[in-house]
């Protein structure tokens, strides 16, 4: 999961490249470099820790280059060292390469390149690629390039340069995200658009086992077995500004705090409260296959697995449709029975997850109809399903996923009463939900007013290590994303469970000063959470509580309520999901933790 950059124009390319990959750095940071070709020659600068440390060490030596290639890493094979770094230069010092991916045999084409004479200076899968390149290169970087990329078992992004041919780089991808910005007398490769945006908005993207080979003036899309592809130019979507901090201390509680409008946007153009009917477009080709739904198989992974597992309430409750959740990563090595009628969505905020990807794919060759729940317009899994429905949120840069799950929910929803309203759902239950969720950006907006509040509980808690998430229904998913939140950025172990649970086995934990967090929205289950809490606050737990505004008795039971507007029970995940993102945020700023770039995590999951 890293984040790869190459430029080839006109402009000196050190500063084009570091900051390409500062818009990269969500997909890994825990080493980082750059080489570029400078008067004939490869100059390499890398650094161990963040692009900033890199930024220190940069010189007159790579600074005047116009072609070159940069890596920000999240480190599989080696540990994030220097000398483990990206760029990787060939044991000649004449071929550089930035890998994103997983080159499993590796090991094997070490060996045997090393009893050919190569040598190897890290511990790194990546360098046997470059190594590879080199011993087959004779005059034709594409050529060796080519012949390379046939050896080796897994996945990649790559960009190549050579001090033999100063102006060319040659990319390829299979299996990790790659496309070209074409602009004025310059082209630029990157893992995703954030790092284009800046120079052009026109882009191609590669499919899996294509690769192109740009220079300042040109650039060719082309197979590994040199067969030339046409590829049409596409618009990129979204502005600078939508990537860029806005004035916020962090881009998680930018997005926390955009959730409004990315809903506002999310639901745009897909409500027809008149006919009680929720429009797809995107579902338009598939429409036929969808009437003959006999089964729903939800399939993803961390927040968006969350979100699935609210899918299955929606789609059984307001659709009737047997769904079922799977972990993406489990699902596609457990041999999945896939009959006639089985409909497989995915869902996936970057599109690039290699489990759900797989996990797509594995279920299509079974005869599944392949639908995708995506965020990043022009991602691989976008590209895999066979139609799907984009949450239109906006970029998400901070790891932790936000607005992408609340529009996640939303547009769970509205396949619902899109499948509902051709089965047995009636006009009326349709318009009542219909007409709550055009009200949600504006509720949401309240309930942001909660985070001063939640700061100073966060605040009071920074000490307590160990944190229980509790709901029931609806919110037993919810209490499950609490949970990953306050993990994922503040370090705080904590676990999410349904609140009947507890009586078998973990309220074994519970003990005087450990915060549980009960979600306690009005809905049916509302008496069983109370009862849950009171054999909580029977052993001496401290309880929070989500909990619906004016419930005065849930006052006498919690030491602090977070208060969310009053709607109907399957719409109350959506604002549930804003009070847990600010405790999570609150917390980790509490412990002075790096929230936008948790340790170990990274916002694209590209590999197994
Ligand atoms: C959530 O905050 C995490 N970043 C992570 O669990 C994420 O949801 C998971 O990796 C799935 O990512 P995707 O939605 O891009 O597929």
């Amino acid at each position: 999961m890293c984040g790869i950059v190459a430029y080839a124009g006109h402009k000196p390319s050190q500063r084009i490249l570091v900051e390409g990959i500062k818009r990269l750095e969500y997909r890994g940071y825990d080493s980082a470099g750059l080489a570029v070709i400078q008067d004939g020659k490869l100059a390499l600068q890398r650094a161990a820790g963040r692009i900033s440390s890199l930024e220190e060490i940069l010189d007159e030596t790579t600074a005047g280059g116009t072609v070159g290639i940069a890596h920000t890493r999240w480190a599989t094979h080696g540990a994030p060292t220097t000398s483990n770094a990206h760029p990787h230069l060939d044991d000649t010092g004449r071929i550089a390469l930035v890998h994103n991916g997983i080159i499993e045999n590796y090991a094997a084409l070490k060996t045997w390149l090393q009893s050919q004479g190569k040598h190897f200076s890290s511990q790194t899968d990546s360098e046997v690629l470059v190594n590879l390149i080199s011993f087959l290169y004779h005059g034709n970087l594409v050529d060796a390039v080519q012949k390379a990329l046939k050896e080796v078992e897994g996945t990649y992004g790559i960009a190549v340069i050579s001090s033999h041919h100063p102006d060319t780089i040659v990319a390829a991808r299979k299996g990790s995200p790659l496309l070209v910005g074409v602009g004025e007398n310059e082209h630029i490769v990157a893992s995703d658009a954030a790092a284009i945006v800046e120079h052009t908005t026109q882009a191609v993207y590669l499919e899996d086992g294509e690769m192109v080979v740009i220079t300042p003036d040109a650039f060719r899309t082309l197979t590994l077995d040199n067969i030339t592809v046409d590829k049409e130019l596409e618009n990129i979507e979204f502005s600078l500004q939508q990537i860029e901090l806005g004035g916020y201390d962090h881009f998680m509680l930018k997005e926390i705090f955009e959730q409004p409008t990315s809903l506002e946007n999310t639901l745009r153009g897909r409500i027809d409260l008149q006919a009680g009917r929720a429009i797809l477009g995107g579902l338009e080709n598939v429409k036929e296959q969808l009437a003959q739904v006999k089964r729903i198989i939800i399939i993803a992974c961390g927040t968006a697995w969350h979100a699935g597992l609210v899918g299955e309430f929606l789609l059984e409750e307001l659709a009737r449709i047997p769904t079922e959740v799977e972990y993406a990563s489990e699902f596609r090595y457990r041999n999945p029975i896939i009959e006639p009628g089985t409909v497989v969505i995915a869902i996936s905020q970057s599109g690039e997850t290699a489990d759900t990807l797989a996990a797509l794919s594995e279920a299509k060759d079974r005869g599944a109809l392949a639908l995708g729940v995506v965020n990043v317009v022009g991602s691989t899994i976008a590209r895999e399903a066979d139609a799907g429905i984009y949450l239109h949120c906006g970029p998400e840069i901070g790891v932790a996923s936000t607005k992408a799950f609340t529009s996640q929910l939303a547009v769970l929803t509205l396949l619902a009463i899109y499948l509902g309203r051709r089965r047995s759902l009636d006009q009326d239950q349709a318009q009542r939900l219909l007409q709550s969720l055009t009200e949600m950006p504006a509720r949401i907006k309240n309930v942001l007013c909660l985070s001063d509040q939640i700061r100073k509980v966060a605040e009071s808690c920074l000490g307590c290590d160990n944190w229980l998430f509790l709901g029931r229904g609806y919110n037993y998913p919810l209490a499950l994303e609490g949970a990953l939140k306050l993990k994922e950025i503040s370090y705080i172990h904590a676990e999410g469970l349904p609140a009947a649970e507890m009586k078998h086995g973990p309220i074994a934990l519970i003990n005087k000063g450990m915060p549980t967090v009960f979600i306690a929205s009005s809905g049916s289950q509302y008496e069983k959470v109370i009862s849950n809490i009171e054999e909580v606050r029977a052993r001496g737990g401290m309880v929070l509580a989500v909990a619906t505004e004016n419930d005065t008795r849930i006052q006498r039971h919690a030491e602090a309520v977070f208060t969310i507007p009053d709607v109907p029970e399957p719409l109350s995940p959506l604002l549930v999901a804003v009070p847990l993102q600010l405790l999570a945020y609150h917390c980790a700023v509490g412990r002075g933790c790096a929230v936008d770039k948790p340790r170990n995590l990274a916002k694209s999951v590209t590999v197994e």
